[in-house]
């Protein structure tokens, strides 16, 4: 089994090298291979997702991420930046579904900004479109507006499409997902005002004839942002578009006190993988051993359950990491009084002594 090591920039490195000492104990022969990507790709090669690095990401069985972007880079042109390396990854890799569980861990019932009655036992999975919508549509630009009361300035302009067959692939993934947890699906769109999102609901109501035991609701996504916290507990699994559920997956996120401790999966069409944690690179507190690695070795777990098959070493990292946080272990960003604060590295040890 070949894993494509991408640390990326900011705290990347630090928190992949955390889910790399776990990996490397579980005791299972897997060949890890490390390259640049993001702004390390672009100092490397000039490019942010160098060609030997898009290569080994596709010969692998799945790729491990950390995070991209580095104040040095935000002024490089749009095609250079940091971001084009995950976009690219996702868009080549064919990379259409993300799964993002947004979790409250007892041990940090205290964490969430939300009082604990709303969020306590927190467990919702957001589905995202990953490859579509208004963040890859054609054409995009800056023209001259052709029309109405600014025509002749110019305009900024990107386009929102779904295809039918990208909803479709998606919906199945997102009934799958909710036959497997508590049966209900929520559909987010804005089919009160876009075209692309009535055609969404429309071809979801469509596949959900195939999926009779799962209830399916249709939201609008400001009434779901609303939701989100106001009792977010009635969820169980979302679906949206890339843009939404960009957005909502960060909303999502917060519910639970602390984005560093939430893993997502990037999926094809055969479960092969781009695992990365849900926050990114943190440049603030890069290189100070302060950052929360266990959203990476949450993202190394799920990378064993949905790609490598290997489900029963990824219940042992995830009982690992409950051990650690009962044992009152805490990065900064979780730090409350009476528990213990821990660097990055302290923390990574500390999975991997509680994995035996
Ligand atoms: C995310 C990030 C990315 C996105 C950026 C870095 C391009 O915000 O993974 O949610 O917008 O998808
Ligand atoms: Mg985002």
């Amino acid at each position: 089994m070949k894993i494509a090591i991408l640390p990326g920039d900011g705290i990347g490195p630090e928190i992949v090298a955390q889910a790399v000492k776990v990996l490397n104990v579980l005791g299972e022969k897997f060949e890890l291979e490390s390259a640049p990507v993001g702004g390390a790709g672009y100092a490397a090669h000039g490019h942010p997702l160098p060609e030997a690095t898009l290569a080994l990401a596709k010969a692998a069985d799945a790729v491990l991420f950390g995070a991209v972007g580095d104040y040095q880079y935000d002024n490089l042109e749009r095609a250079l930046r940091p971001e084009q390396a995950i976009l690219g990854l996702r868009k080549q890799l064919g990379l259409f579904a993300n799964l993002r569980p947004a979790i409250l861990y007892p041990q940090l019932a205290n964490a969430s900004t939300l009082k604990p009655e709303v969020v306590s036992g927190l467990d919702i999975l957001i589905i995202r479109e990953l490859t579509g919508d208004i963040y890859f549509g054609q054409p995009r630009g800056v023209r001259e507006c052709p029309d109405g009361a600014f025509k002749g300035q110019r305009e900024g302009f990107d386009t929102m499409r779904y295809a039918e067959g990208e909803i479709r692939r998606i919906a199945h993934v997102a009934f799958q997902a909710a036959q497997k947890r508590d049966k209900r699906l929520t559909s987010v769109d804005k089919a009160n005002v876009l075209e692309t999102f009535q055609f969404w609901r429309d071809i979801v109501t469509d596949v959900h004839k195939e999926y009779p035991d799962v209830a399916l609701e249709h939201m609008y996504v400001d009434n779901a942002a609303m939701q989100l916290v106001r009792a977010p507990k009635k969820f169980d699994v979302l679906v949206t578009g890339n843009m939404f559920g960009d957005i909502l997956s960060d909303q999502a996120s917060m519910l639970t006190g602390s984005i560093g401790m939430l893993p997502s999966a990037s999926l094809d069409a055969n479960n092969k993988g781009l695992y990365e944690p849900s926050h990114g690179s943190a440049p603030d507190i890069a290189g100070k051993g302060i950052a929360n690695p266990l959203a990476t070795i949450l993202s190394a777990a799920m990378m064993l359950r949905f790609s490598l098959n290997k489900a029963e070493q990824a219940d042992r990292i995830e009982a690992a990491v409950q051990t650690v946080l009962s044992q009152g272990l805490r990065t900064g960003d979780i730090y409350e009084a009476g528990t213990t604060k821990v660097g990055t590295e302290e923390m990574g040890n500390a999975v991997v002594k509680a994995l035996g």
